[in-house]
């Protein structure tokens, strides 16, 4: 590709594959619900594979159902890959993830089409289980099969939310989870993820894409505090053990902590559960999620330590028993410098504007960076929202990022 030449992206062929893929699990008019090995993402993950074979990709599935299209180069070598994930959050939006998924696919096409075989080997990838909306406790599925990362034992302690092993619903999507680590994947050169920011920073500064150079660390508790249940009239203030009034107390120290480190600190509390929630009976128990991010290491680790003693002395002083399970555990990722000057090099020879910043979203491209240098490219996300169905990116942006992609794909696999 002469440096100045424009890679053209299929602008009508991104909006139809965008919609097409948001049929399955539809939610609403703009978003979907489609969690991993529901019938409704396997029919997505087999909309993806005929996605790869119009692109003249060879198509296989892995072990754990990642769908795989490769572009097979005229050299042998560790490979260049791209992608994302389709399940969605329950419900979410049509964009977080597919656009990576679709924007790989299309990128490889794109390039097969106008400069034929590459050099080396471009793949695409759709990974399944990003968002951990069925399965708690397996974020990441797909990326930690292809990086090791998943154990025997885990097949069937990893539950959904009524009780359905991980390994069953393998089983049940045609899957053998006893093949798993013929996922693991270590001729990886290059991963590189396209996604939709998520928030307000590319729409505040009015650009299309951002180059990612690194990507916040995370974790996730779940915490159940016990107290004890009493009748709402009867039982004094004096004495109570209140399992709600402990839980909303610590709810707002926990966001302090962040508001009082400031950004790029993040603090949620998306989940509650109470039992016996009931309008006259004091509660018993309270379940909530707690989800705590910082893209810096050190700021990270006292942060969550900060957050634990905060819960642990307020349920100290309401005589509230606490216990909590952390299903996720991520450190910050910092995305390897060459692949950012790669691709924002790409960007500017394409003309498009763009500013290199950090993630406040956490992505597969974590953990695939235990196996390749990896980086990741942004588009804008209207209002800054995701998460939800009224999130939006406009064609224009997405064939932006897209553009980006292929060219960073053609200087390193042509
Ligand atoms: O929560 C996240 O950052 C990701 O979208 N699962
Ligand atoms: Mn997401
Ligand atoms: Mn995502």
């Amino acid at each position: 590709m002469p440096a100045s030449e424009e890679v053209v992206i299929d602008a009508p062929l991104v909006e139809s594959a965008l919609e097409s893929l948001a049929q399955y699990g539809a939610y609403g008019a703009t978003g979907v619900w489609r969690t991993a090995y529901s019938p409704e993402w396997q029919e997505a993950q087999d909309a993806v594979a005929r996605l790869c074979e119009e692109a003249g990709m060879a198509v296989r599935r892995d072990a754990v159902g990642n769908v795989w299209g490769r572009l097979a180069g005229r050299e042998d070598g560790p490979v260049i890959a791209s992608g994302s994930h389709i399940d969605s959050q329950t419900p979410g939006g049509r964009f977080d993830g597919v656009l990576g998924v679709v924007g790989a696919v299309l990128a490889a096409r794109a390039l097969r089409e106008r400069y034929g075989r590459p050099t080396r080997t471009i793949e695409v990838c759709s990974l399944c289980e990003e968002e951990a909306s069925r399965f708690p406790s397996a974020s990441f599925w797909g990326s930690r099969a292809i990086t090791g990362r998943i154990t025997p034992e885990d097949v069937e302690k990893v539950l959904d939310f009524q009780g359905v092993s991980i390994g069953d619903a393998m089983r049940d999507a045609g899957l053998d989870p006893t093949l798993i680590s013929s996922a693991h994947r270590n001729d990886i050169d290059a991963w590189i993820e396209l996604h939709i920011e998520q928030g307000p920073r590319l729409e505040d500064a009015r650009l299309p894409v951002g180059i990612v150079s690194a990507i916040s660390g995370i974790r996730h508790y779940i915490v159940d505090l016990a107290g004890r249940s009493d009748h709402a009239g009867a039982r004094p203030m004096e004495g109570r053990l209140d399992a709600v009034a402990g839980a909303a107390e610590m709810v707002t120290a926990l966001i302090n902590v962040a508001l009082e480190l400031g950004p790029p600190a993040v603090t949620t509390v998306g989940r509650v559960a109470v039992v016996p929630n009931l309008a006259s009976a004091v509660a018993e128990k309270v379940t909530f999620t707690l989800d705590s991010r910082h893209p810096d290491p050190k700021t990270q680790e006292s942060m969550h330590a900060q957050q634990e003693t905060t819960m642990r002395e307020i349920a100290e002083k309401r005589g509230l028993g606490i216990s909590w399970s952390i299903p996720l555990a991520l450190e910050p990722c910092v995305c390897d410098p060459d692949l950012v000057k790669i691709l924002e090099h790409a960007a500017s020879k394409q003309e498009i504007p763009f500013m290199t910043m950090h993630s406040g979203a956490v992505h597969d491209t974590q953990n695939m960076a235990r196996i390749a240098r990896v980086a990741m490219i942004f588009v804008r996300s209207k209002d800054g929202r995701s998460h939800t169905p009224e999130e939006f990116t406009s064609t224009a942006d997405a064939v932006a990022g897209i553009r980006v992609l292929a060219s960073a794909m053609y200087a390193m696999a042509y």
